[in-house]
């Protein structure tokens, strides 16, 4: 089966704005190439299963959580994601492969090779592409504060928030698949920012 290579990721820690930018950009994807080719979608939960809310309400052991976080992404996998490349649309995902990475590994301690395992064993399509958006802790933090109602992940505190918050700079150095955005910029300067990487790796600049 030939698949699209048209998958792109948005990651970065809680409040760093990627529900604003995963937005932006499909809404620009789609003026380009039309609504029915692209595919916005996140996790927890893109699939719609009730996973998502067993993940942020209820408490449970680390490795019940990256189990929990994997069958939902084998669920939004084979019903969404999937599907879609096979079509040859655009997928933005907001979180994906490297927030379990980040949040489970750097951030919970389980070992970085059983999860990439895990990963290989349920056959997940890597992005083509992974955005990082970069915003500094405080900012986040405060932005996540005025939503009120923090979910059980964003209750754990400043300090692991800020594990992640490295955990994340350091994945975006290693791989080459992550590209970092200054995320503290005004909304519609890290939109053009966005826009250029894609512009840049996919070659779609006329
Ligand atoms: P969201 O609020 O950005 O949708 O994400 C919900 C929380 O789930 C967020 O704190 C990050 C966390 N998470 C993980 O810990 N591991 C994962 O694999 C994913 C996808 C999310």
């Amino acid at each position: 089966m030939r698949i699209s290579n048209r998958f792109i990721t948005i990651e970065g820690i809680d409040g760093c704005g990627k529900s604003t930018q995963a937005e932006m950009l499909s809404d620009w994807l789609s003026l380009r190439f039309g609504k029915n080719k692209v595919v916005k979608t996140y996790e927890p939960g893109g699939s719609g299963n009730e996973i998502r809310n067993i993940l942020l309400n209820s408490s449970m052991s680390e490795r019940s959580e990256l189990l929990l976080f994997l069958a939902d992404r084998m669920e939004h996998v084979q019903n969404i994601i999937l599907p879609a490349l096979c079509e040859n649309k655009w997928v933005i995902c907001e979180r994906y492969i490297d927030s379990t990475i980040v949040y489970q590994s750097f951030g919970r301690g389980i070992p970085a090779c059983e999860i990439e395992r895990l990963f290989a064993w349920c056959e997940f399509p890597v992005p083509q592409l992974t955005i990082y958006l970069d915003v500094p802790v405080d900012v986040a933090v405060s932005r996540v504060d005025s939503r009120g109602n923090k979910d059980r992940i964003e209750s754990v505190g400043i300090e692991f928030i800020r594990k992640i918050y490295s955990a994340y700079k350091q994945l975006s150095i290693d791989r080459k698949r992550i590209v970092r955005v200054d995320a503290s910029l005004d909304i519609h300067k890290v939109a053009d920012s966005v826009r250029n990487v894609l512009e840049e790796r996919f070659e779609l600049k006329s």
